[in-house]
């Protein structure tokens, strides 16, 4: 049977820089995809590469001394390296300066000239080198360019220009009979409001000001302007109109793309330019143009003015290439923008990654160790604790399945978070050790088994996201790749082998002192991080010793002490009465990358109808716990005194997620 194909591209970048964590954001996003497809049994193509003609390369090769190809080779090194060192793994890398490229642009700009769809004539208008864009006089924000806030500079130019318009009914009714050729929705109606159905301006698709370009063949001063040049790569990459016989048959295997994947700044050029240059060429559009939010600092959008650009390296060489991409994709609610700090990177690090999967790991390492000489045992009966996992692997891998289908990176991982949460929460309640000093070795074995088996289902799901960590997880469990560790494997409760021999290694997620960290990365002055850490040495003996103070016992905590409590903003999604627990209700809360279920004692206080809506402050990373048979993740904080007890709200406009500080 032949496998169904899937062919995802990101867009192509400008090497005229190191790329820095927004970059690294979209190709994670597609490898996740393209690793997930495969894993899935599709036949993947994945696709980057690097957009290399304009004249702002030009501008810039020269600045240094050099020529533009000289000045990008380095460049295009430095941007395949990374992808190496973050396990992108792409099936092609195009650079449009590749005559596998150059010379199929120009025969896709003959055609449409010959046919009529591509014209000459005189351009006048502000142009903005950095984005490469022209604007009219109206579009202009306070004589600035409308994208980047930069100088315009007026050109007026002899260009070749493509009809846009000729074709703009037939994509509007493409727009309207393919409801998920572009999402999030809310991109469809932008382009549709604003460029679309206003009627669309022909586009300049040359230029004669600067040489660094693919020339006109029928005019060669003329170059080929940067958006048609770009766009073509999704194509001939692929081989399209190549003279190679399997090339041209391997572009018609994957073409159409499945996904063209970008942020929403780029958009327009991949829903309208590009569907009508393809429309032009009588080729099929592609599935889908998804465009994703962008990756912001505290003070707004990366860039080097700012000095506030974070080069992805620097994070893979201090924890790891799955560190970073755990973050990117766990981090950030896809579709919206999402801020980058360094405090957030490390609470994911220290709370999912170290405290949740990594402790997981060598916990039930450690008590294999112990309890059975690093040997997995097989297990014994199964009992309703182990059937309640069960059930919980399968909904686990529905729902991971389900939200990477939509694209829900976080929600997936959620998804599967919750699955490690509850093996270390198995591990509390079944108390291997207790089992061993009673000397219950049958029920024993029974949870070490069950405990490396929900390791093992993690491990399978954890693939697209975390290719470093899967494998690494397999050697320590002493698991070999390929055998009970396919995707469908997961969905299999009880496929771990028995009789592993384990191997323990260094922990796959250390616990890193923040503040430290923060020193180290340049983030908080070595210095100041040295004095907290010694004021703050002796703390750790004296931990959980009150202090006397005044006339009562008041334990007195620093601030080291309250960052351990993680404190969001959530939004009552709904609230439901428990049965026969009249103090209790059942609340779903939004936190803007899952949905938490937490048990509150509130009942007597509020009626469910009055909390819908109601922003309040969760205790985010409290240990889960049943109460009255109900799983509670985490609590919500309310002042009491007596018998009066009042929600702790967030008034004003803060959106869910949100850190309480
Ligand atoms: N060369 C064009 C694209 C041509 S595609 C036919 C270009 N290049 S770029 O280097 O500027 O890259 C833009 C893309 O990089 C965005 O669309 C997005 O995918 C990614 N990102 C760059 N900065 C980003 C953030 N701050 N956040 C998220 N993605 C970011 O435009």
């Amino acid at each position: 049977m032949t496998k169904p194909t899937y062919y995802i591209t990101t867009p192509i970048y400008y090497p005229n820089d190191k790329l820095h964590i927004g970059h690294a954001y979209s190709t994670t996003v597609a490898d996740t995809l393209a690793r997930y497809k495969r894993l899935k049994g599709y036949d993947v193509r994945f696709l980057t590469g690097t957009d290399e003609h304009g004249q702002k390369l030009q501008r810039k090769a020269e600045a240094v001394g050099k020529t533009p190809q000289e000045y990008i080779d380095g460049i295009v090194e430095g941007i395949k390296k990374l992808w190496e060192r973050l396990d992108i793994s792409y099936d092609d890398f195009i650079r449009t300066t590749e005559s596998r490229h150059t010379e199929v642009v120009q025969k896709i700009f003959s055609r449409l000239l010959e046919q009529g769809d591509i014209y000459l004539d005189n351009y006048e208008g502000w142009y903005c080198t950095p984005d490469e864009s022209f604007w009219t006089e109206r579009q202009l924000k306070d004589g600035k360019c409308p994208e980047c806030g930069g100088d315009v500079e007026w050109v007026t130019e002899q260009s070749y220009f493509f009809k846009m318009g000729k074709y703009a009914d037939r994509l509007i009714q493409y727009f309207h009979e393919h409801p998920d050729f572009l999402v999030p929705e809310s991109r469809k109606h932008e382009m549709l409001n604003n460029f679309l159905l206003p009627g669309l301006e022909d586009l300049c698709v040359s230029r004669t000001t600067f040489d660094w370009g693919i020339p006109v063949r029928e005019n060669p001063k003329h170059v080929i302007y940067v958006w048609l040049d770009a766009l073509t790569n999704y194509i001939t990459a692929l081989g399209y109109l190549s003279e190679e016989q399997d090339l041209e048959e391997r572009f018609r295997h994957y073409w159409p793309a499945d996904v063209h994947l970008m942020s929403k700044e780029i958009v327009r050029f991949h829903s309208i330019y590009w569907p009508i240059i393809l429309m032009a060429l009588d080729l099929p559009l592609p599935k889908q143009v998804v465009g994703h939010g962008w990756l912001l600092m505290k003070d707004g959008k990366m860039s080097k003015s700012k000095g506030n650009v974070i080069d992805p390296n620097q994070l893979i060489d201090r924890y790891g290439a799955d560190a970073l991409r755990y973050f990117l994709l766990r981090e950030i609610s896809f579709g919206q923008d999402g801020v980058f700090t360094f405090e957030s990177f490390m609470d994911r690090l220290n709370f999912d990654l170290a405290n949740d999967l990594g402790n997981l790991l060598h916990r039930s390492l450690a008590m294999v160790n112990k309890f059975a000489g690093g040997i997995i045992p097989g297990p014994a009966r199964l009992t309703e604790l182990e059937d309640e996992l069960k059930s919980l692997v399968l909904s686990a891998v529905d729902q991971t399945e389900e939200s990477l289908e939509k694209k829900e990176f976080s929600k997936a991982l959620d998804a599967i978070w919750q699955l490690v949460r509850r093996g270390n929460r198995y591990i509390d309640e079944t108390a291997p050790w207790a089992l061993h000093k009673a000397g219950d070795g049958e029920r024993l074995n029974t949870v070490l088994y069950t405990m490396f088996e929900v390791l093992r289902i993690v491990s399978v799901l954890i693939q697209p996201f975390m290719p470093k960590t899967s494998p690494e997880m397999w050697k320590q469990m002493g698991l070999v790749e390929g055998e009970a560790t396919t995707w469908d494997s997961a969905r299999q409760f009880g496929q771990l082998p028995e009789g592993l021999k384990t191997s323990p290694g260094d922990p796959i997620f250390p616990r890193l002192d923040v503040e430290k960290e923060l020193a180290a990365l340049g983030v908080l002055a070595p210095a100041a991080a040295e004095q907290k850490s010694v004021k703050s040495a002796p703390k750790t003996e004296q931990a959980s010793q009150p202090k006397e103070e005044g006339a009562g016992l008041v334990t007195l905590i620093d601030i080291e002490d309250f960052s351990k409590v993680e404190l969001r903003v959530a939004q009552v999604v709904s609230a439901e009465k428990i049965e026969k627990a009249d103090k209790l209700l059942k609340l779903q809360l939004d936190l803007g990358t899952e949905t938490r279920q937490v048990v509150s004692g509130i009942a007597k206080h509020y009626q469910p109808e009055q909390l819908v809506g109601q922003k309040v402050i969760l205790v985010a990373n409290l240990k889960p716990v049943k109460l009255r048979g109900v799983e509670s993740h985490g609590m919500i904080l309310a002042a009491s005194t007596g018998d009066q007890l009042v929600l702790a709200t967030v008034s004003g406009d803060i959106p869910v997620g949100a850190k309480v500080k």
